[in-house]
């Protein structure tokens, strides 16, 4: 079964509370929040309160997409607000490496975002440092866009710098995901479907979340690796850190 992660950029913002709620009560397996700085993206989206308020009502984890730049500025905001799961884009920091091992070391999952245009080539160096890969089949900055084909050919070209490395580490696909092109994807490779217009669009959210859900990987031998790091965050190991704690400034 794929596991899903909704997007509540793609909520009706008057009712993200009970939205996310039926997504849980479906089974969707982790809260997609965007964070978007007018910068690295022209729009603007959510801020650490959003992911505290969410926490009050929902038990997954919630992994926060940075789609701004400077991420170092904004992390300890979210760390204090309770993320699980920072990930950022790599081309919108300058030091990636030292980015992920200081989210890391503050005892959250570190993943690293690559845009439609970028190559997935540096996740070759990149990979000893991360708990998973957000390739992004749209531009970062919108819900609802038109769907990169070409994200494909990545989800395997990923699955095969870690075949290679050894290092299997969770690959999220972001943006214009439905079940068709879920069904594609998790044949490639892809582990975790996020999607926001696709589930909240819906007439039923708790359909789609379904619907995506039930993807099984096509029996093409394509994909059979265990991963050697985990989709989910190990609270057992969150309060653990270098120092012995869970603070990191
Ligand atoms: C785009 C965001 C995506 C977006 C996906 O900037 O990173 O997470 O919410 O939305 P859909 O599924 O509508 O393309
Ligand atoms: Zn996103």
């Amino acid at each position: 079964m794929a596991n899903v992660s909704v997007s509540i950029l793609g909520c009706d913002f008057t009712k993200i509370g009970e939205q996310v709620s039926e997504a849980e009560a479906a089974g969707a397996d982790i809260i997609h929040i965007d964070v978007m700085d007018g910068v690295y993206v022209e729009n603007l989206s959510f801020g650490p309160q959003m992911v505290r308020d969410l926490k009050k009502i929902c038990r997954l984890p919630m992994s926060v997409h940075f789609e701004l730049v400077r991420p170092e500025t904004y992390f300890k905001m979210f760390y204090d607000a309770g993320a699980d799961y920072i990930t950022f884009q790599m081309d919108a920091c300058w030091n990636p490496l030292h980015m992920l091992n200081v989210i890391k070391k503050a005892g959250l999952k570190a993943g690293l975002g690559i845009g439609p245009a970028y190559s997935v080539e540096p996740l070759r160096y990149a990979l000893p440092h991360i708990d998973g890969l957000i390739l992004m089949s749209v531009e970062p900055g919108y819900g609802g866009q038109a769907f990169e084909d070409t994200v494909y050919d990545k989800v395997r070209r990923a699955r095969k710098i870690m075949d290679e490395t050894g290092i299997h580490v969770p690959i999220s696909i972001d943006g214009g995901v439905n079940e068709e092109r879920g069904r594609r994807l998790v044949s490639a490779g892809a582990d975790i479907l996020i999607a926001g217009s696709y589930v909240f669009g819906a007439d039923s959210i708790t359909g789609a979340v379904q619907a995506l859900k039930g993807l099984k990987r096509a029996p093409d031998g394509i994909w059979e690796k265990p991963l050697t790091k985990s989709v989910f965050v190990d609270y057992n190991d969150m309060v653990k850190n270098d120092d012995g704690d869970s603070k990191m400034f």
